[in-house]
Formats: structure tokens, sequence, C-alpha cells
């Protein structure tokens, strides 16, 4: 058996665990001041089970652009979902796991030429598009593709709007460019819209399937054999939040235009299955004490320095439009005293949270931020030489024994370290440890 060498190490956990107390332990290990992210495979693994519980009829893409460290795209992979990408290395990427050419939908309305080509010879058929310039370009590099016409709809509010960019007007434009596509003998096999990432209303998905539904008979009359419909993304995804009243308006509108048709339902959900499985701890590494004014009143403020900032992880502030909320892994005593974190680089921009009042941190101090998954990873950079954060991943000892069967997280992916040698008996019973961890290699290559 060939074990492939270490990319990632995924550490199998027994008993309680949360992410807190697996940083609590990396960092008292000791000899660390680089920040890092503890990811829950089973995060992933239970927010998967509850989109097939509650939409049974729609097919998860997940967005690789949201977060695309192999080990979540492989256990994605492993579970049975599909894949969106945006480009001919995230295409390159995720055939690379080995996942077939038909779960990959290339979801980019405007594709350079030499990706289409790429998308072609590895046979990923189905994209988007929104244009004629982009019909012309395809019926040119690959006239056999299986194509879906990108809508616009929009989400009455949304943290990251992309009907601005992509998709053109269901009523005025889309009519046209599916008969255009016939005209060119192109194929249009179905209809997709994206309402908005973080959308903040869940009813723009009635509105959109109704959209689609017209234009399905658009486009059997204008000769195309319709028969998928893609929901895109816009779900929510931080710890606490609920997809449970999008899926019935999705459910509903299914059945209200869609109920008794041959029609193949996914959607390209990022943010819902990336967002809460990674948490990323930082460090504090340097302070300095400034006089400032706060409501009048003449006071110290602290400003800390961090060994992660909007450079790497906290890219999301500027990009993604995201808060965040530093939380001591030691609980911090004392007055709450006007405060600000700031990344390690020398840019001025670098600052992660500008106010904020929290009590005296020491030199050292680690800091936790929870759902850090989403629109983080992929874009962050070594800008200064600050490295990105590395992934130290977790998974529960019984989830584990199930994922290691699943293709592509093989059995040859992993090697159980022994276990920790059995502590002689004490005197008086100990307190149950809150949980006891065996650590497993995973090299997901
Ligand atoms: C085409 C497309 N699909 C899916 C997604 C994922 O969206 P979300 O993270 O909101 O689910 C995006 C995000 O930008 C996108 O552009």
């Amino acid at each position: 058996m060939k074990v492939i060498e270490d990319e990632q190490r995924v550490r199998v956990m027994e008993g309680q665990w949360t992410p807190e107390a697996v940083i609590k332990e990396i960092v008292e290990e000791g000899g660390h001041d680089e920040p890092f992210y503890v990811m829950d495979l089973g995060e992933v693994v239970a927010r998967y089970h509850h989109w097939k519980e509650l939409m049974p009829r729609v097919e998860p893409f997940y967005a690789v652009k949201c977060n695309d460290d192999k080990l979540l795209v492989s256990t994605l992979a492993a579970l049975g979902a599909g894949f969106d990408c945006a480009s001919k290395a995230e295409i390159e990427m995720v055939t690379g796991l080995g996942v077939r050419p038909e779960r990959i939908i290339f979801a980019n309305p405007a594709k350079l030429a030499s990706h289409i080509r790429y998308s072609s010879s590895v046979g990923v058929d189905l994209m988007t598009f929104d244009s004629e310039t982009e019909l012309v370009k395809i019926k040119q590099h690959m006239p056999h593709a299986q194509l879906v016409v990108r809508i616009r709809c929009d989400a009455a509010a949304a943290r990251c709007p992309l009907g601005i960019k992509f998709g053109c007007d269901p009523v005025t434009e889309a009519p046209r460019l599916l008969k255009l596509a016939a005209v060119f003998g192109l194929r249009v096999v179905g209809v997709s819209f994206h309402v908005g990432s973080g959308a903040e209303e869940s009813g723009v998905y009635a509105r959109a399937i109704q959209y689609c539904r017209a234009l399905f008979t658009l486009g059997a009359a204008a000769g195309h054999a319709m028969h998928l419909l893609d929901l895109g993304g816009g779900f929510p995804g931080h710890t606490g939040s609920s997809i449970r009243e999008t899926a019935q308006v999705i459910n509903a509108a299914l059945d209200a235009n869609f109920s008794g048709c041959e029609v193949r339902v996914i959607a390209e959900p990022g943010r819902y299955f990336a967002c809460a499985a990674y948490t990323l701890a930082t460090m504090v590494y340097a302070k300095r004490e400034v006089p400032a004014k706060e409501d009048d009143v003449e006071e110290t403020h602290t400003m800390y320095f961090m060994n992660d900032g909007v450079y790497g992880s906290f890219n999301c502030l500027l990009y993604d439009h995201q808060e965040v909320t530093p939380v001591p892994l030691n609980t911090a005593e004392g007055t709450p005293r006007s405060s600000s974190f700031w990344g390690p680089t020398c840019d001025g921009l670098d600052c992660v949270v500008p106010r904020m009042r929290i009590p005296a941190l020491p030199l050292g101090a680690w800091l936790v931020f929870r759902d850090m998954g989403a629109y983080t990873l992929p874009v962050a950079s070594a800008f200064n030489g600050f490295p990105v954060p590395k992934v130290r991943a977790v998974v529960d000892r019984r989830l584990w024994s199930v994922l290691k069967e699943l293709w592509p997280l093989t059995e040859n992916h992993f090697v159980v370290a022994p276990p920790a040698p059995v502590a002689p008996l004490a005197p008086v019973t100990p307190a149950p440890e809150p949980h006891r961890a065996v650590f497993v290699e995973c090299a997901l290559k």
C-alpha cells in the first residue's frame, strides 16, 4: 500500500471536543507563532445531509471559488456532490482529484477561449452563457457544448450582488439568445441564475424559478431540449443560520413550476458548505498604547498586532464585506478598554477591527474567529512575507471510519498513529478528559 506523502493531516477526535479545544491543545504544544485554521470535516458532512434532507430534488454542485481547499473538495466529492468551476485551473483541480467531468458545470458566463478549449478536452460539456458574444465564442471553440443560459434575478439585498456583472434579462434578452443559439446550431439545455451571494431574501428563488419556467417553454419552442435548472448560490453559511425557509420556498416553487417534469435541478452553494467548517486562530505578537478620545473622554487606546490580516484571511473584510469579532482563547479579565486589531503587514490599510472594547490582552494571547471558511483562503496572499495560514483538519472517529471508505477519501490516504499510551491508574478517579485525539495522516493528491 503506497501512502502518499503528507499534504494535510486529518486528526481523528474521540469524545467531546470543540474547535476552541483543538486550538488550545495545538497552542499548548508550544512553539507556534503562525496563524492556523481548524477545519471540521463533520460540519461539511452534516451540512450535506441537511441539504439533502431539506431539498431532496436539488443536487448541490459546490462552488469551488468559495474555498478550494483540497480536503473540502475531496470530502464533498466523497459525499457525492458535483462542482461549479469558474476557470481552467478549477476544472483541472477538481478533475485532478478524479471527479468525473459530468459532475462539473463550467459556471462562468464570460470565459477565456483557451479555458473553453480545455473544458472541451477534458469532457466538461456543461457551461453557462449570458451574451451573444459568448455564444459566438462557444460556437467557434466548443460547438458541442451543453449550454445553460444565465438570467438575472437579484435578491432585494445581498452581501455581494452578482447581477451587476452577470445574467441577461429574463424577459428582454434571454428569449432572443435562445433563438440565436438555435440558429447557430448550439444546444441550450437549461437555465441558471444567482440571486447574489449572502442573499437576504428567500422569496427571490420563487421569482427566479418562475422566470426559468417561462424560458423552458420558449426554449422548447425554439427547438432546445431543456432539462436542467440551476439555482446558483446565495445560501447562508454561518453558524446558527438556516436554509430551512429558503428550502421551503424552493420546494414550493419547484412543485408549482416543474412538477412531473424530467428536469434535473442543481444549485451552486459555496458559502453554505465552507463558512462554518473553518475556525481561524491568530496570535497577538505586538501592541502599542496610544492616547485616544472616545465619547469626549480621554483614554489610552491599545493597538494589537496579530499574525494574520487583510492581506491574508481577513481579505474577506474587503472583498466579501464580512465583519469579524475576535474572541480570546483564554478568557480575558478586567475592564473592557478601547482597542483595535491590526494585521502584520506594513500597510496602514491592514486593520481588521478598527474599534472594540475588550479587557487588556497580554502578548502571546490567541484569538479565535469562527465562520472563516468562505472567501478567505483562496484569496489570501503572503504579502510582506507573512504566510497564508495552514489548515489543521479534524474529524470525529465515528465519521472518519465511514469517510475513509468513500472515494476519493480512500483508506490509502490515511495513516492512523498508534494510540497514546494509557496513563497509569491514579489513586482517585480523575474527571473525564474533554477529548482524546488520535492522529491520522491524509494525503489528498
Ligand atoms: C456562478 C456562481 N455560483 C455560485 C457561487 C457561490 O455563491 P454562494 O457562496 O453565495 O453560495 C458564486 C459566487 O460568487 C458564483 O459566482
